[in-house]
């Protein structure tokens, strides 16, 4: 075999391979195809078995001419897998590409119940009044909820509240005026605080009851303190909660833990009064929002303070009847429904 015959092959199989090479249309298929044109069954790998055929002395340039055009169809394997492989990269970007411009669907976010909007803006007005927040055990005894609050355990009161019992002596709180008591207990006055909180009492679900409401409770104890500071402390905040052209009225009433007590009433904000119809103050113009009175003196003694030295008011209210008159629902079992359509109309009203 002659020098020029391997020159001449080695070139030819060169070409077939580049013009493979170039006529790939993929990645994949020069994969495919290296093994074919640089492996030992190749055009150019078989040429170097047929090289015992030549001349002794002229098998390094044979050699070496074939090394060459081998090396010449590795490089340019590299540079076309190279080529397709960038070539698929911008083909898939721009078959994948996002328009991060477009708008994308609103996100729904969480809101705050109304009961919670109504707790927070009670307590906000509170505490712009210099009071703290207080919290006390929804699992209480019935020492703190009834006797301790001048309630003893035959007192008609007791009825009034309809007590779940968890075991003898120990109950759901029915309101939240057992914190007064462990409060009192615990702080010496001058003492300005608010509870809010969970109570339970057995009452049937109607439009305005549920066995499961809040309350928030309120105690200002000091010396001199009169029924002067709580109607102008309550009237301040009816104010503040309701706007102040709504009338307030305090009328009297009993509590056992209060002497002398009075129901607080608002103004009738849908029609003023003025409806002998209206189905929301059932005609009479008022509604009833808080029950409240001077600390009795027994609750005093029983706490260890001495009625002629210090003496306070207490209220309490229900926080559901105020979220009621403040959004204007008409049933309680809204609140607990957790029906999103109701939920979301109360994000940007308060
Ligand atoms: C009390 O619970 C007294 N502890 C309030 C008090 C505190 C008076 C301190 C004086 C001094 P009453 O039982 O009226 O009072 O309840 C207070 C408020 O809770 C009511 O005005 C009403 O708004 C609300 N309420 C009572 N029962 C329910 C119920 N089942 N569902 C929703 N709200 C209720």
């Amino acid at each position: 075999m002659e020098l020029e015959q391997i020159k001449t092959e080695a070139l030819q199989a060169e070409k077939a391979a580049l013009d493979a090479l170039a006529a790939a249309k993929s990645a994949a298929e020069i994969e495919r195809l290296k093994p074919e044109i640089l492996g030992k069954k190749g055009a150019l790998r078989q040429l170097m078995r047929l090289l015992g055929q030549i001349d002794a002395t002229l098998r390094p340039t044979a050699g070496a001419i074939i090394n060459e055009a081998a090396a010449r169809v590795e490089s340019a394997c590299e540079t076309r897998l190279q080529e397709l492989r960038e070539r698929e990269l911008e083909a898939r970007l721009a078959a994948e590409r996002i328009d991060v411009t477009l708008p994308s669907p609103s996100r729904r976010v969480g809101l705050l119940h109304p009961l919670t909007l109504t707790l927070r803006e009670i307590e906000r007005i509170f505490v712009s009044m210099g009071y703290s927040v207080a919290t006390g055990p929804e699992v209480e005894t019935e020492y703190y909820n009834f006797d301790a609050l001048n309630i003893p355990p035959d007192h008609p009161a007791r009825d009034m509240h309809d007590t779940f019992f968890l075991a003898p002596g120990t109950i759901l709180r029915t309101h939240t005026s057992p914190v007064q008591i462990r409060y009192m207990k615990s702080h010496h006055p001058p003492i300005a605080i608010i509870a809010p909180g969970r109570v339970y009492r057995v009452d049937d679900i109607d439009a305005t009851h549920s066995p499961v409401f809040h309350q928030v409770e309120g105690l200002l104890v000091d010396r001199d303190v009169s029924f002067a500071h709580l109607k102008g402390t309550l009237t301040e905040f009816l104010h503040a909660m309701f706007g102040k052209d709504l009338a307030t009225r305090f009328r009297p009433s009993y509590f056992p833990f209060t002497e002398p007590s009075a129901e607080v009433d608002v103004q009738c904000f849908a029609c003023r009064g003025k409806n002998a119809e209206c189905r929301i103050c059932k005609g009479t113009g008022w509604i009833e929002v808080l029950g409240s009175g001077m600390v009795h003196p027994n609750v005093l003694s029983h706490v260890g303070l001495d009625p002629k030295e210090f003496s306070g008011f207490a209220f309490g209210l229900g926080v559901e009847r105020f979220a009621m008159l403040r959004y204007g629902i008409t049933n309680i079992r809204c609140f607990y429904e957790n029906d999103i359509r109701f939920l979301r109309q109360f994000a940007q009203r308060w």
